[in-house]
């Protein structure tokens, strides 16, 4: 199933709202407290290369490769309205409307593909890992990062003042009744289910996966896992650096051709 028409609806809608939120770090400690610094530690030397950035949004992350002395760097997205942007702010870089699942440039075009928080929108990885893998050279890397199954698994719930977001089981001791919170290993979809997520006030779809079906599909593309990184926080965020430090949100894929 692709990105859902939706996600994409609302990505468009809030384009500008979805911009200030990346592009002021206090507002989204969730990417400059955890997840950027953690897929940038990842990244390799990469001033002689020409990288994609696939899934690139309003074009924050595309600025930074091109700062930072990447050769060229092209963004490719699904949303119009985020392209807009980025077009309008980056005209030294070349940025395409495009749906990471058919990536309309010839084989072996890239050294370097990076993603941020873009992948877990589509529920099989295998088609846009196999054209990643397609575009890029022999021995290029593809990094991304994407939501980590433990907090797609959680069940949320609200109980008087409280707000619960909770994986695990609650057992009666008298009647023995057991409750079971959450599902990761999401049985009744094949181990990858959709999941509702609110970014501020949008809403869009991600697709929860178990560790052994994003595995299968990674393999299935034909890349090889360099590594796996569950990222620790910098301090900085009171309301989340405890949480994050022992339950994580996202997590970093290294792989190479
Ligand atoms: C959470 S945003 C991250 C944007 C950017 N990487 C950043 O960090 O600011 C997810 C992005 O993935 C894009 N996206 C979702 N599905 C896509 C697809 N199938 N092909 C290309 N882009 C997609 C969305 O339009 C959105 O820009």
């Amino acid at each position: 199933m692709p990105t859902d028409p939706n996600t994409v609806r609302h990505y468009n809608t809030n384009a500008e709202q979805y911009h200030a939120h990346v592009s002021d770090p206090t507002d989204s400690t969730f990417h400059s407290l955890y997840e950027k610094p953690a897929i940038r530690a990842e990244l390799p030397e990469f001033n002689d290369l020409e990288v994609i950035s696939i899934g690139c949004g309003s074009g924050v992350d595309a600025r930074w490769l091109a700062d930072n002395g990447a050769k060229r760097v092209v963004g490719i997205d699904i949303s119009k309205g985020l392209l807009d942007i980025a077009k309008k702010n980056n005209p030294d870089i070349e940025f395409q409307e495009m749906d990471m699942e058919h990536l309309a440039f010839a084989d072996e075009s890239f050294d370097l593909a990076y993603s941020s928080l873009a992948i877990h929108y589509v529920d099989d990885w295998t088609q846009p890992l196999s054209e990643a893998r397609r575009i890029l050279r022999s021995g290029g890397q593809y990094i991304f990062s994407c939501g980590h199954p433990i907090d797609s698994a959680l069940e949320y719930a609200v109980e008087g003042d409280i707000r619960y977001a909770r994986l695990g089981r609650k057992v009666n001791n008298l009647t023995n009744e057991r409750t079971v919170y959450g599902n990761y290993l999401a049985p009744d979809s094949g181990g990858v289910m959709p999941v509702k997520v609110m970014l501020g006030d949008i809403e869009v779809v991600v697709h929860h996966r178990t560790f052994s079906k994003m595995l299968e599909q990674i393999l299935a593309s034909g890349f090889t896992v360099e590594r796996l990184v569950e990222p620790q926080p910098i301090k900085g965020d009171p309301d989340h650096y405890e949480q994050l430090r022992k339950i994580p949100t996202f997590m970093i894929w290294v792989l190479s051709k």
